[in-house]
């Protein structure tokens, strides 16, 4: 059964200013991400990392009704991959299908979620 879908698009450039920002990355992203994020060499990806990561937690965040809120804050997901490069996120109970896609200058993300009946 779907229980929701969710989706966000955010511009690339915004997220310059965050690549050496710890206090923000530490409020955003989980140890994981941040540590992928470490490990990329090259500027524009990072931002990029950074965009398409936020705009999953947000498009989650809408799938599941309540924004980014007291039900739901931005480390309660992380985004990994598996070995084909298909990006996968785990939250409680919920089958969850997610998402990525960028231009030069956005980045998207679409969720949705399901729920056995
Ligand atoms: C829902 C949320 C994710 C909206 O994100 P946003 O970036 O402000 O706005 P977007 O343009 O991506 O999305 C807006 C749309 O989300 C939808 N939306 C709003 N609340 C929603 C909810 N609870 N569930 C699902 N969708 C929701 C609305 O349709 C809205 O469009 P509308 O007002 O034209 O109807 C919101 O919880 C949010 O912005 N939280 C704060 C993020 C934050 O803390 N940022 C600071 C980081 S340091």
């Amino acid at each position: 059964m779907i229980y929701g879908i969710g989706c966000d698009i955010e511009d690339i450039s915004r997220f310059f200013e965050y690549i050496d920002n710890e206090r923000y990355l530490q409020k955003i992203y989980t140890d994981n991400e941040i540590k992928q994020l470490h490990s990329i060499n090259n500027e524009r990806r990072k931002a990029e990392f950074l965009a398409s990561r936020y705009a999953v937690k947000e498009a989650m965040s809408k799938a599941l009704g309540v924004g980014i809120s007291k039900y739901f804050s931005f480390k309660d997901i992380e985004v990994l991959k598996d070995n084909l490069g298909k990006p996968t996120i785990t939250y409680k109970d919920f089958i969850i299908n997610v998402t990525i896609s960028h231009t030069k200058t956005t980045t998207v993300a679409f969720v949705v979620l399901e729920k056995e009946k």
